[in-house]
């Protein structure tokens, strides 16, 4: 998709639809397209209500093919995010019907770095379509070819925000690309192979562990875990330097899990709804997403992505439910449920970042199903044993549009995994799931200021919305990615 700045007036921009943004609040202006656009207004048939569209066919006074109305609520409450929306409602409203190019005039209160930013990444964002396996269907749908936006001039600082917009849309739609490939097509080694394929495309440097290697090491709960399947495990290691580093600089690590499919293992789950496990490794696309845009955008701070990946699979050489296995850290982890398996791979994973000296550990996982239980489906959980850390991530969050909500972290919840034969057990029982996970994981980091974001609720989207499509969200690409940007 072509996403020119231009300083054309409205009247005179020749597209397939020019977008006017309405406020439920306001009505349009009374030379708008003969007045029509107000008379649908004053008849409450077009109210412009946050998300709702209406399609004018040949505008009078002006040049372009049709109107496009995008309703955006009131216009107090009028925010990024709600701008990154309505970025999507415009292309999602005209891609159906094959109508493939569109311009809008950003003004008043929708005219600011931020706010063209954010329309952009939404209308980038909005025009994935989780259709790559779909062989019909798609002769006659033809793909989003131009968005121009007009603005009372070109600064640099728009040109910028222009560009960011569209490295961050990018960066989700990599990873959500990655979610949705199914487990006998995405598997552990394809991955590794994709992160290879990224960091040559963008200038970082990839390491691969592979399972021999991470024998050594004594990766013993990930591999663990991978011992029921006949696909073999891998880290991924990417790595981002700024041109200078300061002495005694911080060092971020983001760190994902890669489960390229969770059956559960022997403590298998039941088979309704288990195809969505495919997307058990939208924590490791995450932080590949995050670095393709950390690559683009150059944050100051030396960034490294680690992510475990391995599938979760039952069988004759599956890991059993009892199996004591020693950490890379050292202690040794009772698996009384191989279906927690994510907290077993990221604990050696999250040793691993902190013995590489990064300073800030951060990982994301589709960790636990009662994460969806407490918080829905708005909200991913933050779990923390360090509060500026803490800060940073939902202030950073705040920004990027996506909710996360804390998340208590008290030392007593560590009695909830007590194990009679073993360091830790995998597992709490049955009270407080999302949090005995974390503090699970919490064990690994060595003392390091690290956090957790449980993902299982954001990063998969069971009904489309009309701003993105149904599946992977991209969640938390675009926090991972304020939050390294503007760490300085
Ligand atoms: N991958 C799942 C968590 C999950 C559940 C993600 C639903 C997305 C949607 C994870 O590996 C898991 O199975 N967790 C268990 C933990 C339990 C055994 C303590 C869960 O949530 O049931
Ligand atoms: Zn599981
Ligand atoms: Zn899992």
């Amino acid at each position: 998709m072509d996403i020119i700045l231009t300083t054309d007036k409205a009247l005179d921009i020749e597209s397939g639809a020019f977008a006017v943004l309405c406020f439920s609040d306001e009505a349009p202006g009374p030379d708008l397209a003969g007045g029509l656009p107000a008379e649908l207004h004053a008849r409450g048939e077009f109210t412009g209500k946050a998300h709702e569209t209406a399609i004018l066919h040949r505008p009078a006074g002006m040049k372009a093919e049709r109107l496009l109305l995008v309703g955006c609520g009131e216009k107090a409450r009028f925010t990024p995010a709600e701008m990154r929306k309505a970025g999507g409602v415009v292309v999602r409203a005209l891609q159906p019907k094959s109508l493939t190019d569109a311009a809008i005039r950003l003004k008043g209160n929708t005219l600011s770095a931020e706010m063209l930013s954010a329309f952009v990444e939404g209308a980038v964002a909005g025009i994935f379509e989780p259709d790559r396996h779909k062989t019909t269907g798609k002769e006659d749908k033809k793909s989003f070819a131009s968005l121009r936006i007009s603005v009372p001039e070109r600064t640099p600082e728009l040109v910028e925000a222009l560009r960011r917009g569209r490295t961050l849309g990018e960066a989700q739609n990599y990873a959500r690309t990655l979610v949705n490939e199914p487990g006998n097509l995405l598997t552990p080694l394809k991955l590794a192979a994709e992160a290879r394929q990224l960091a040559a495309e963008f200038n970082l440097s990839c390491e691969i562990l592979d399972e021999p290697r991470m024998r050594q090491l004594g990766f013993g709960t990930l591999l663990g875990v991978s011992m029921g399947s006949a696909e073999p495990p891998v880290t991924i290691i990417l790595r981002y330097t700024p041109e200078t580093v300061k002495e005694g600089s911080d060092h971020l690590a983001l760190i994902g899990k890669g489960v390229t499919f969770d059956t559960g293992g022997i403590s298998i789950k039941p088979s309704d709804g288990m195809e969505k496990m495919k997307y058990d490794m939208a924590g490791a696309a995450s932080v590949l997403g995050a670095m393709r845009a950390i690559a683009q955008l150059r944050p100051a701070i030396p960034v490294t992505a680690i992510a475990p990946c391995v599938e979760n699979m039952p069988g004759h050489k599956a890991q059993r439910p009892g199996d004591i296995v020693t950490s890379y850290q050292g202690k040794t982890v009772e698996v009384l449920n191989t279906d927690a398996e994510g907290r077993l791979i990221l604990a050696d994973a999250l040793t691993y970042a902190a013995r590489q000296g990064c300073t800030h550990l951060v990982n994301a996982a589709t960790l636990t199903g009662a994460i969806a239980v407490a918080l829905g489906h708005l909200y991913a959980g933050v779990f923390s044993n360090n509060d500026p850390l803490q800060q940073r991530i939902l202030a950073a969050s705040r920004t990027a549009g996506e909710r996360i909500w804390p998340f208590p972290m008290d030392e007593d919840y560590k009695e909830y995994l007590k194990s009679a034969f073993a360091d830790v057990a995998n597992i709490g029982g049955r009270w407080g799931g999302s949090i005995t996970a974390a503090k699970f994981l919490e064990e690994f980091v060595e003392g390091k200021p690290w956090a957790h974001l449980d993902i299982a609720g954001t990063a998969w989207l069971d009904e489309a919305k009309p701003f993105l499509a149904k599946g992977p969200t991209g969640f938390p690409v675009r926090t991972f990615v304020e939050l390294a940007t503007r760490w300085s």
